[in-house]
């Protein structure tokens, strides 16, 4: 017998996005910077992405047609402060008549005001490794609130400040000495004429850090300021963290060293945003590979559902706010595992809503096929794929299919 499982009836049911992974051209950011030195960490620039800064009407268009209620982008400050306390009107007219578009289809916005990418400016003055830095970024996120704030449904200042410390455990990346003198780094430094450039997430992480826990108090403060009245919050890259036995003292450094310090100041915001996509293992001495057997995702870690439920549990426990799930999905060629992957994880969010977890939402990562950060355009987690050259979208199964759930907030079968 087929089961349906019902959500709340506010239910926020997204997907999500990110400015530099769709927008294409962002010229006056870190990342395009880096993207086009000599030994550069990315496999290929981003160049056009989806050519979402000009065809956003019919894409916010589609992602209502398809049945959703909200739609998670970032507003990218590199293009609205493109030089230092020089703001682009144009650029935030821009994010407005998104926002209004957003409306208009009855998709609540849910904005990022930082999502990886910052202007090159800022990398120059060295980014998130200066403390003081962080009152820059709220001066931005005092005048992006000031014009966009009364269109905004939902705030996230940060995304995933916490990734860098993430990646760096899991040995994804080089340690705080080597990316300081990695020769990308230097070459970098050179073309904007500065002894410095710290990108995020290839920067020291442990000045950044600190930057970040500072920033994100001070953009509460500016964005609270502004006009609109919309919970506020920050999002971090959440593993399920497990132990193999006698891991269990790494498992929780593991924690406390990459969630807990964060989640410590979430415990002041209105939300918490959790981003899940597989679970990571800890033995004796440290992470452990993917256990043998377990399907891989396209960036090599485990096919693992079930690690958001954990992490909103984790989360919400941690914490006592509500959550936001802002990310969740997976980089694969296989559209029929993306189902199984999201249908799964969504039986964890509705086990969580019935143990009366606050679980405000869910946004899947990701709505296109985009740029993937330094592995280029090689995984795929959208629910519509992108031609590169036409920039035609096609549907995807699953992007049908979810749109189904979220029309019907529920989860049949
Ligand atoms: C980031 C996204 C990224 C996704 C998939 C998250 O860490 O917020 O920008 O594309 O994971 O790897």
């Amino acid at each position: 017998m087929s089961e349906t499982r019902t959500f709340p009836p506010s239910f926020w049911w997204g997907v999500a996005g990110a400015a530099h992974q769709v927008e294409g051209g962002n010229v006056n950011s870190d990342s395009w910077v880096l993207e086009h030195v000599p030994d550069s960490p990315f496999a290929e620039p981003s160049g056009d992405a989806c050519d979402h800064y000009h065809r956003y009407p019919q894409d916010i268009a589609l992602i209502a047609s398809l049945g959703f209620n909200a739609y998670r982008f970032s507003i990218e400050w590199a293009r609205i402060e493109p030089e230092e306390g020089e703001f682009s009107y144009a650029a935030l007219e821009h994010y407005r008549r998104m926002l209004a578009a957003c409306h208009e289809h009855h998709l609540t916005p849910i904005v990022t005001y930082h999502h990886f990418t910052s202007p090159r400016w800022f990398a120059a003055k060295g980014g998130w490794e200066v403390l003081d830095n962080a009152a820059r970024f709220a001066r931005y996120c005092d005048r992006a609130t000031a014009h966009l704030g009364d269109l905004i449904g939902a705030a996230c200042t940060l995304n995933e400040p916490n990734v860098g410390l993430l990646i760096q455990r899991m040995g994804y990346m080089p340690p705080d000495d080597v990316l300081l003198n990695a020769p990308y780094r230097r070459a970098a430094a050179r073309a904007v004429g500065s002894d410095t450039f710290a990108a995020f997430p290839n920067c020291r992480q442990a000045p950044a850090r600190d930057t970040f826990l500072q920033a994100h108090r001070l953009a509460v403060e500016a964005i609270k300021a502004g006009p609109g009245d919309f919970p506020v919050g920050m999002t971090l890259a959440m593993v399920d963290h497990q132990a193999v036995p006698g891991g269990e003292a790494a498992r929780d450094s593991a924690r406390r060293a990459i969630d807990d310090i964060f989640l410590d100041v979430a415990r002041a915001d209105d939300f918490i945003g959790v981003q899940t996509y597989s679970r990571m293992r800890h033995g004796p001495d440290g992470p452990l590979p993917p256990e043998d057997g377990v399907e891989l995702t396209q960036m090599g870690y485990e096919f693992w559902p079930e690690a958001l439920e954990a992490t909103i549990r984790y989360a919400a426990g941690y914490t006592g706010r509500p959550v936001l799930v802002t990310e969740n999905g997976i980089g694969t060629e296989d559209d029929t595992r993306r189902i199984e992957y999201v249908r799964r994880a969504l039986a964890g969010v509705h086990r969580c809503l019935q143990d009366g977890i606050d679980v405000r939402g869910y946004c899947y990562w990701s709505v296109f096929d985009n740029f993937e950060w330094s592995l280029g355009y090689r995984p795929k987690f959208g629910l519509i794929a992108v031609d590169r050259v036409t920039q035609t979208r096609t549907l995807k199964p699953s992007a049908e299919w979810l749109g189904s759930v979220a029309r019907q907030n529920a989860l049949v079968g």
